[in-house]
């Protein structure tokens, strides 16, 4: 098998001022993960890798830069899965930390448990010596102005900013990345900073297994990006993975689920897919999505 990778930084209506910081951010991610593929590296260490490079980059929402929920605080969401063994790592609302990612990888290798949220994620990252970051380095000028705009409404709507309406969503991009290594294993992971405001506690769909991402070998690798209370819904990642198990290609599969994400519940949103035989594709219903890929002969290609 013939390693590659795909990767993206959300979808919703990006300005375009910021487009160039998107590509910028989503193609270095897929270099940074395809380097360890084309090295030998297995999947998952090349998606762990991809989603790092953006929690880093503030261009994202996930690690700096994400938005703020009600409290002005940071609450992180991520996935890791492989789909060999059908292993995965999640952590939900966890604070204080950069790289949700890796949190959610060590809670798959060093825990008898799949997920962990909230104080205990964050008491686990300290036992394993994972750096612990004050919120104002995860924060942006940006966020802050956005936060404080919301706060200054009468009453918020989440659906002002991302909607299972007609209007495009409004905000920052969940970041989420699969790769198929020459073992012919998936891995896919999906970290986020949620939607704008959200109540402290709030929990998407990136963390949840099968709905923000999801990996099998004998079907597909997939990432999702949009509202995860329509995302989850639909169980969207496992939706995907279904259809390519029944025959449908990575290109046909990402279209129907997006069609049924927005037929059955509304909602506005993208997948990125890599299939069993190293075939990648994405879809959304959102203006933009931003994606980079790296195929099986080294092609790198960068879309918004
Ligand atoms: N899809 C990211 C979230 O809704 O939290």
């Amino acid at each position: 098998m013939r390693p590659s990778i795909i990767v993206h930084g959300g979808a919703w209506d990006i300005p375009t001022e910021v487009h160039e910081a998107h590509k910028h951010g989503c193609r270095t991610a897929a270099e940074t993960g395809y380097a360890i593929l084309a090295s030998g590296g297995s999947s998952l260490d090349a998606v762990e890798a991809a989603v790092r490079s953006m929690e880093e980059d503030a261009t994202f929402d996930a690690g700096k830069g994400s938005h703020l929920n009600r409290e002005g605080e940071v609450e992180l969401d991520a996935i890791i899965m492989e789909g060999a063994e059908l292993r995965f790592g999640a952590v939900a609302a966890v604070q204080h930390v950069l790289h949700p990612v890796t949190l959610a990888r060590l809670v798959m290798e060093r825990t008898e448990h799949c997920m962990l949220v909230g104080e205990g994620a964050l008491r686990f990252a300290r036992s394993v010596g994972m750096e612990s970051v004050p919120v104002h380095d995860l924060l942006t000028e940006w966020e802050r102005e956005r936060w404080e705009q919301i706060r200054g409404r009468k009453r918020f709507e989440q659906r002002d900013v991302f909607a299972g309406s007609a209007a495009p969503p409004q905000c920052n991009g969940t970041v989420g990345a699969v790769a198929i290594d020459g073992n012919g294993t998936v891995s896919a992971a999906t970290s986020t900073g949620g939607t704008p405001n959200k109540m402290v506690g709030r929990v998407g769909d990136s963390p949840l297994v099968g709905c923000g991402a999801y990996a099998d070998n004998s079907s597909a690798g997939v990432s999702a990006t949009g509202l995860g209370e329509s995302l989850m819904k639909v169980v969207m990642a496992r939706h995907v993975c279904d259809l390519v198990e029944k025959g449908a290609g990575a290109q046909r599969a990402a279209d129907e689920s997006v069609s049924y994400l927005e037929q059955k519940v509304r909602g506005l949103g993208g997948v990125i897919v890599m299939d069993r035989g190293g075939e990648s594709a994405f879809s959304h219903n959102t203006p933009h999505m931003a994606v980079a890929s790296v195929d099986g002969k080294g092609k790198m290609r960068v879309r918004i």
